[in-house]
């Protein structure tokens, strides 16, 4: 029964939800302050701008503290013979933003927590919206991105496989006309398991779990023989059932396809690719990309990772191999331009509810999306949200952990997900789930991102 599965909280022992909170939240906020004292030592920043960035260290400092000491999140208890069991709500300060008031409900209804010992996908996203209360409330820093200088630079050492993508997406998917149905059936599916592969395997390198990375390390996860060599590394994999669906279906005349994104970067290169790809191909009639409002997760992107992703394409600095981006860059432009790549952004992907609230926290963004022909949901998050962040049995069947988004739900899901944390689900067999385990011990195959699931439902 789908309710009696608890999600995934940070004093759980062993999980990755606790090594988080211990070890990664600390460094997460500290990379913040670092940053935010980076921008304001530079020449062009205006005094008062340079002054307030001490308060704002200060405030992303006493976030740190607070995880590092095991804070309570919502109630503060007050100790004192009189004052036994008595306990101060702890709600967020007005930012100005409209959604305080939602958060403050959702903090009073969580009862006592504290970040070592609270559900994990809440604490996270309350981390997150805590940052941004900061900068909300300044006056010089509000629209600043924190991690903006990070999503930056690992796009940079992403060259290599940037360009090896933008070869290879001219020459097989352009250049054969793949678009005038030409092509044969067997041919038209090898490629659109390649190009789901590649939106796939571009989660792999978010920023929030593989901030340490080397050069090497993230050219080994890109490239086109390291996506083929980690096809045995899929999980569940759902491939022929989406392709199924969509044969199926392409008579439908209107066919959106919603991609709900993830990473900026190199992820977000490979989703933009992957729409061009549905368009060109036929298979989709309009792609719609779902971003966050603000900086969420470090590396999600936000609307500003739009404009930015063109820029670094666009400059020879950052990518000097210009062969077929030069071909490639204005083909992508176009889909924008022309409006058949289009972005919108709701309030509820920033919440800290999993998708099984959808239907009751968003009813218009759960219709819009029941409408839609195929919800591609990317990344690790976006999955944990899908299974409510459940501690399900591996092999729980993807529909089961989908709740109320799965049977009868009306919504097409396929999930792009590399696995990085406590959840997976939709793992054939207790056999295979053995298998897993011994091959990749203590849950590895669950956490460190080199494994992946591509996981359909239909939502009949
Ligand atoms: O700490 C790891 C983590 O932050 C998880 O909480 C989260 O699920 C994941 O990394 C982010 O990954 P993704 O960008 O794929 O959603
Ligand atoms: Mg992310």
């Amino acid at each position: 029964n789908a309710q009696e599965v608890r999600p995934v909280w940070t004093s759980e022992q062993g999980s990755m939800a606790k090594q988080t909170a211990e070890t990664r939240w600390a460094k997460i906020i500290q990379g913040t302050v670092d940053d935010i004292g980076e921008t304001a030592v530079a020449e062009d920043v205006d005094d008062q701008k340079r002054a307030e960035s001490i308060a704002i260290q200060i405030a992303l400092k006493n976030i740190k503290k607070e995880i590092e000491q095991n804070k309570p999140l919502t109630y503060v208890l007050l100790h004192g013979p009189k004052r036994m069991n008595s306990r101060r709500f702890r709600p967020l300060q007005d930012d100005g933003k409209p959604d305080i008031q939602a958060w403050n409900k959702q903090l009073a209804a969580i009862g006592e927590c504290s970040w070592i010992n609270c559900p994990w996908l809440f604490g996270e996203c309350y981390m997150y919206r805590r940052i941004q209360m900061i900068l909300n409330s300044s006056k010089h820093w509000q629209n600043y991105d924190v991690f903006k200088r990070q999503k930056d630079s690992t796009f940079v050492k992403s060259r290599a496989a940037v360009e090896e993508l933008a070869s290879r997406y001219i020459q097989i998917v352009a250049d054969t006309g793949l678009a005038q149905n030409e092509s044969k059936e067997e041919a038209k599916k090898l490629l659109f398991i390649e190009m789901t592969e590649v939106a796939l395997w571009g989660n792999a390198t978010d920023l929030s779990l593989l901030a340490n990375l080397t050069l090497e390390d993230l050219q080994n996860l890109q490239g086109h023989a390291a996506i083929q060599k980690s096809q045995r590394n899929i999980v569940d994999n759902d491939t022929n059932d989406v392709w199924t669906y969509l044969q199926r279906t392409t008579s439908h005349a209107n066919r959106q396809i919603d991609i709900v994104l993830d990473n900026a970067g190199f992820e977000f290169f490979t989703d933009v690719l992957y729409a061009a790809y549905l368009l060109d191909a036929g298979i989709a009639t309009s792609v719609r990309l779902h971003t966050k409002e603000f900086p969420w997760f470090v590396s999600d992107v936000i609307p500003s990772d739009i404009e930015s992703l063109f820029e670094h394409l666009d400059s020879s600095e950052f990518f000097p191999g210009r062969k077929y981006l030069d071909k490639l860059i204005p083909r992508l432009r176009k889909f924008f331009q022309a409006g058949a790549i289009t972005t919108t952004t709701d309030p509820f992907w920033t919440t800290p509810f999993s998708f099984h609230e959808m239907p009751s926290k968003a009813p218009a963004l759960f219709k819009e999306l029941q409408n839609s022909y195929l919800v591609i949901f990317k990344g690790d998050l976006n999955y944990r949200k899908l299974t409510r962040d459940g501690l399900w049995p591996h092999t729980t069947t993807y529909e089961e952990a989908l709740g109320p988004l799965g049977k009868q739900s009306g919504v097409k899901i396929l999930a792009l997900r590399t696995n990085k944390s406590d959840v997976c689900v939709g793992v054939p067999t207790q056999s295979k789930v053995d298998a897993l385990n011994e091959e990749a011990p203590g849950s590895a195959w669950v956490r460190n991102g080199k494994y992946a699931v591509v996981s359909f439902n239909e939502g009949q």
